[in-house]
């Protein structure tokens, strides 16, 4: 259901929302969600101002209420609305941190909104991140009084962390918990880590607001965008209250809604199997995603289906449109018998109608964009190896440098080697201020420059192994990745154009680029929206009406089967030659920065997704390969 305001409605009033316990409107995207947002905040403003009142607001930081800010701004600066009877607490602050240290939520809130308004400055509460350890205690007292003071808060807005956290409360928190020092869950300080280069600097503690400083607001709105939160949300709107996902406890708050995107909405019951909660239309898709799903709940290979299983997990009218379950079996099975293919380029002089790629013209341009130097490789090395080995003109372009994800250790031993060969100052220079550095510092320019270059030469090692001619490598540099700081990266017409002029001058016939959507603002998001952009700006040329861009997903993620358009099966040898390649990216190896929880290493946890998509397909009932890469097509 997407709605126009947020009027909070009791959540499981109507039969779809059955299983949800908190009120929540799905969005399509985080854009038109946060203007709404922000003009109900504006809305409370406007209606205290009014009655000669003070507004108190409860404040978030992180990539959530970003666009709920800018609009704020754009309503000041272009529809009067004034801050200078708004009174703000914000949740939480990094402890120990200083408020001029660009990560610290002092520096986020100025540079993302306060800078911009006029609220006085006397107004603005942000825990204090620099104060002794021995006066935290009295400091939180003291916060807790003054929100009292003001007159408690009419507005809470709030963003949601993958431990389940609201503030920095991480499970555990207890529901009459008030502002307090506490530790960062892990999964809190994975999530933090890009902003800090990495996880060893980001701080193990905060000062957060309680649950029961929260709670008693009279409005409370909490944003979650994209898929890397999908399973949290379905944990806090349909699991129990407990103090292990603390954001449950808003289950028993009377006016809170969640807005969300409908990547943060799909695992809801009602959207991700929405034939437990109502009557469906059923398309082509849904289709599928149904009697793959009914496949897994059953154990049983989808031709192994019966009229009796359809009829006792809710899918009775799903067969009663088809007749019998063997029709449908049938259907299903065969489209996705089709989507597998060891042409992933396309199978010359072949009958192509059932095929996911045409057969002509039988040597196509192809272009795999790569949003970092690894993501080629890891992602789809196996169906880029098949493209080159079956004499297409393929191109591998290099999105970003990469350089944030080289360690200093790892520059330094590059560093070492020239200048033992050739002793010069710059050199020297750089290796100095990798020695006295400080953890808050961002690599010098040459510094950077060093680590692009390294990625570089790993990148066109792993190609090169792969038979790519050198010529067929393309660096892009894009500019937004050194735009900086890392929340403030976003798309400049100099990004769309090099992308644009680069795939003006191939003229491919594909694109394959990385379809990556749980980070909303991690690199591949962007070159995603980038790539989207440039789609559209080129859709009057002719060559592009021939394009076809097949999405891959990344290192975390795999595409669901349903979702599926070609599946490109590996043999155990192709298996390991994509490991090879992948090897060559030796500073990604071991000591990643960006790992994420995750313990493995890309290669391992590569290989086990191609692996266990093999076996997913398998299991439905399909032939038996040792694994299988995935793609989606984008229809633009
Ligand atoms: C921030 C805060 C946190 C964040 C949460 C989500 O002040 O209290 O609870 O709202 O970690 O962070 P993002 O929005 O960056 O995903």
């Amino acid at each position: 259901m997407t709605q126009q305001n947020l009027t909070y409605q009791k959540p499981g009033q109507f039969e779809e929302s059955r299983y949800e316990k908190i009120h929540n409107v799905i969005f399509p995207d985080r854009n038109s969600a946060s203007k709404i947002v922000a003009r109900e905040i504006a809305q409370i403003i406007r209606d205290n101002d009014k009655k000669n009142k003070k507004t108190v607001l409860g404040l978030a930081t992180g990539s959530s209420p970003i666009k709920v800010y800018e609009e704020l701004i754009r309503l000041h600066k272009e529809e009067n609305l004034s801050f200078k009877n708004v009174i703000s607490f914000n949740l939480d602050e990094y402890y120990p941190i200083e408020p001029d240290d660009i990560n610290s939520y002092h520096y986020f809130m100025n540079e993302y909104l306060f800078k911009h308004i006029d609220i006085l400055p006397e107004n603005i509460h942000i825990p204090k991140g620099n104060i002794p350890l021995e006066k935290v205690k009295d400091f939180c007292i003291a916060y807790e009084k003054q929100i009292a003071e003001a007159g408690g808060l009419d507005f809470q807005l709030l963003g949601i962390g993958r431990s389940g956290h609201i503030g920095f409360n991480e499970p555990g928190s207890h529901k009459n918990s008030r502002t307090r020092l506490i530790t960062l869950n892990h999964i809190t300080r994975v999530d933090a880590a890009p902003a800090f280069n990495g996880l060893k600097n980001v701080p193990h503690k905060a000062i957060t607001m309680g649950i029961a400083s929260i709670m008693p607001a009279k409005r409370i709105i909490l944003l979650a965008w994209g898929e890397k939160k999908a399973d949290i949300i379905k944990r806090t709107i349909e699991g129990e209250i407990s103090s292990e996902v603390p954001a449950t406890y808003l289950q028993s708050h009377p006016n809170t809604t969640f807005v969300l995107d409908k990547d943060a909405a799909q695992k809801l019951t009602r959207i991700d199997t929405p034939w437990l909660v109502k009557d469906v239309q059923w398309n082509k898709t849904l289709k599928k995603k149904a009697v793959v799903w009914l496949s897994n709940k059953t154990g049983k290979s989808i031709l192994k289906l019966t009229d009796q299983d359809y009829n006792l997990n809710s899918l009775a009218d799903l067969i009663a449109a088809k007749g019998t379950s063997y029709d449908l079996n049938i259907d299903i099975f065969n489209a996705l018998q089709h989507t597998i293919t060891g042409w992933p380029g396309g199978k010359p002089n072949a009958d192509d109608t059932n095929r996911p790629e045409r057969a002509n013209p039988a040597k196509k341009r192809v272009i795999v964009f790569s949003p970092h130097p690894d993501d080629d490789v890891i992602s789809m090395g196996g169906t880029l190896d098949r493209l080159i080995q079956q004499g297409h003109e393929v191109h591998v372009a290099y999105q970003t440098s990469g350089s944030n994800a080289v360690t200093d250790e790892d520059a330094l031993k590059f560093l070492e080697v020239y200048q033992n060969l050739f002793p010069n100052n710059e050199i020297e220079k750089i290796i100095d201020f990798i020695h006295q550095r400080n953890q808050t510092q961002t690599d010098i320019p040459e510094l950077r420059k060093i680590k692009a270059y390294i990625r570089r030469a790993e990148a066109l090692a792993a190609v090169r192994f792969l038979d790519l001619p050198s010529e067929n490598v393309h660096f892009l540099d894009l500019p937004f990745y050194d735009r900086h700081p890392l929340l403030k990266r976003e798309i400049q017409a100099d990004d769309v154009e090099i992308m644009q002029n680069f795939i003006q001058q191939i003229k491919p016939h594909q694109i394959f680029a990385a379809g990556d959507l749980a980070d909303p603002h991690g690199t591949h998001r962007i070159t995603f929206d980038l790539l989207l952009d440039v789609l559209k700006n080129l859709k009057n040329e002719d060559f592009i009406k021939d394009t076809r861009v097949w999405l891959y997903r990344g290192a975390w993620d795999e595409f669901e089967v349903y979702d599926i358009e070609m599946a490109v099966p590996m043999s155990p040898a192709q298996v390991e030659r994509k490991k090879l390649a992948i090897f060559y990216h030796q500073t990604q190896k071991d000591n990643v920065m960006f790992k994420g929880e995750d313990e493995r290493e890309f290669w391992q946890r590569v290989e086990e997704r191609n692996k266990q998509l093999a076996e997913k397909y398998h299991q439905l009932g399909f032939a038996d390969y040792e694994a299988m890469e995935a793609f989606k097509e984008l229809k633009f």
